[in-house]
């Protein structure tokens, strides 16, 4: 699988803590990092969630973890994208359903607002979790024409 993650200053700690699991659990997967990279005390959340956003369009990637501290402006930006479903993730539950019924490809997380472990615990269960497709296919196809404007 090749994945994305990105944060801003607020969501840094988390993504090297993510990047360690990533590693740790699924060796195989490409992980390219979009940064933040340096410790900059102060960085735009939308900067580092564009870059990552774009990639899910174009199909370079195919799934996108964005940190920053709510995980809200990141799911803003990344939602502008064409074939983005960005998801802002604070418990199990909604984890696997944005997979199973959404197609989620972006999942956002709160770095002030989830500790490091359940955040972690998040990512595990939506990588894991397949779209169940059917009905909710049809969902996303609807999606996609709006993102065409050729809705009524
Ligand atoms: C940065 O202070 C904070 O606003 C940002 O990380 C994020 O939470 C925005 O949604």
């Amino acid at each position: 699988m090749n994945l994305g993650i990105a944060s801003d200053h607020a969501g840094l700690e988390l993504k090297s803590k993510i990047l360690e699991f990533l590693k740790e659990f699924i060796p195989s997967a490409k992980v390219i990092d979009y940064g933040m990279k340096g410790d900059y005390e102060v960085s735009d959340y939308p900067d580092y969630s564009k870059v990552l956003a774009k990639d899910i369009s174009s199909h370079r990637i195919e799934r996108g973890i964005l940190i920053c501290g709510t995980g809200i402006g990141m799911a803003i930006v990344a939602n502008k994208f064409p074939k983005v479903q960005a998801v802002v993730v604070g418990d199990e539950y909604t984890a696997k359903m944005s997979r199973s019924h959404n197609d989620s490809n972006v999942i956002c997380l709160g770095a002030r607002v989830t500790h490091w472990e359940r955040a972690i615990e998040f990512v595990k269960i939506w990588l894991n979790t397949p779209f169940e497709k059917g009905r909710h296919q049809n969902r996303i196809d609807k999606i996609r024409t709006i993102e065409l404007g050729i809705h009524a």
